[in-house]
């Protein structure tokens, strides 16, 4: 496991992940500025090019509609014949297990980490620690299976005392880097809302970044915040989905804005007073006209990887 401020996940500083970019090191605004340029431009180089989809992150702004995206995606996938796994990341967040159908959810991932008495935290499971890690090495406790879904979640934290975020961001960027995915093997991944998580590297191993965008001046620049790092992370796939869209009028100054922006998008899911509906109970209906909307997005997604 890495350090928790290092972005290229090296253990310490001139270990053999070590780029020497600075940033453990930075004592001002202009070093840390400059030692992410330098990793900026390392990633960029070493982006893996025209990679076929496996690892989808979705991300945006708290409320946006994140989860919905997930559940509606990977259903779409699963009706495609990929096999997905649903791994939520967003340690604050209870009702995702909820809204795929599980009446329970997993022994959270977050367990297999100890707390040493120098207050560092070292992983215990032994099923984590080699370099690949396939879907079906992870034992049964921490992964729900069923109705063509596997569901996989980092933990919540619970109360005030528990610890720092961090580790448990550490250890899911940690588990989707290793995961060797097989034919039609898909992982989609529900990120905590904001920006925070992408300076510890849970999106760093992924090959599509997917940001969900509705129509508000803080969601459209937090998209291009979103989209400038993780690009410069390497991810060379890297969408907007514009979601909660009153009308064509809004879809077309939301997409035009955010090619202003460089953020290309991929599609559109229109508001639909159906999901709200259905939220208040927990669930997201997979038979509604968002979920025939996202058919066409994941369509063009999976297109893009052909
Ligand atoms: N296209 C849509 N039309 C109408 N309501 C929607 C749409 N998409 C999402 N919603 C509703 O918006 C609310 C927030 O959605 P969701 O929980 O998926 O957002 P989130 O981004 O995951 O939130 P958080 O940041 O808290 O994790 C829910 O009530 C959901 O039903
Ligand atoms: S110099 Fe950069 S790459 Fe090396 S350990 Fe520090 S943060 Fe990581
Ligand atoms: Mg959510």
């Amino acid at each position: 496991m890495g350090l928790f401020h290092c972005p290229m996940g090296a253990a310490f500083y001139e270990d053999d992940d070590c780029i020497d970019c600075g940033m453990c090191y930075a004592k001002t605004r202009d070093e840390m500025i400059e030692a992410s340029k330098k990793i900026r431009a390392y990633l960029k180089s070493h982006a893996p090019k025209n990679s076929i989809i496996r690892k989808i992150a979705v991300c945006g702004k708290g409320g946006v509609g994140k989860s919905t995206i997930v559940i509606l995606l990977a259903n779409v996938l699963k009706e495609a014949g990929y096999s997905v796994l649903i791994f939520d990341t967003d340690e604050s967040n209870p009702g995702l297990y909820r809204m795929l159908g599980f009446d329970k959810q997993p022994r959270a991932l977050m367990t297999v980490l100890r707390r040493l008495p120098s207050g560092k935290k070292e992983v215990t499971a032994k099923w984590l620690t080699p370099d690949q890690i396939t879907v079906a090495d992870i034992p049964s406790g921490y992964m729900l299976g069923g109705d063509g879904f596997k569901f996989l979640m980092v933990g919540k934290i619970e109360d005030p005392f528990q610890g720092c975020a961090c580790s448990m961001a550490n250890i899911a960027g940690d588990l989707v880097g290793k995961l060797a995915l097989q034919d039609r093997e898909i992982v989609v991944i529900d990120i905590e809302a904001g920006i925070e998580s992408f300076g510890r590297g849970v999106e760093r191993n992924v090959d599509t970044v997917l940001i969900v965008v509705e129509p508000s001046f803080e969601s459209m620049a937090l998209a291009e915040k979103i989209a400038y790092m993780a690009e410069g992370m390497g991810i060379s796939r890297v969408r907007a989905i514009l979601n909660k869209v009153p009308s064509d009028k809004v879809r077309q100054r939301m997409a035009e804005e955010l090619d202003k922006k460089g953020v290309k998008t991929l599609g559109t899911i229109y508001f639909d007073p159906e999901l709200s509906e259905a939220s208040f109970e927990g669930t997201t209906p997979v038979n509604s006209r968002a979920a025939e909307e996202m058919k066409a997005i994941a369509e063009l997604l999976l297109d893009e990887s052909k």
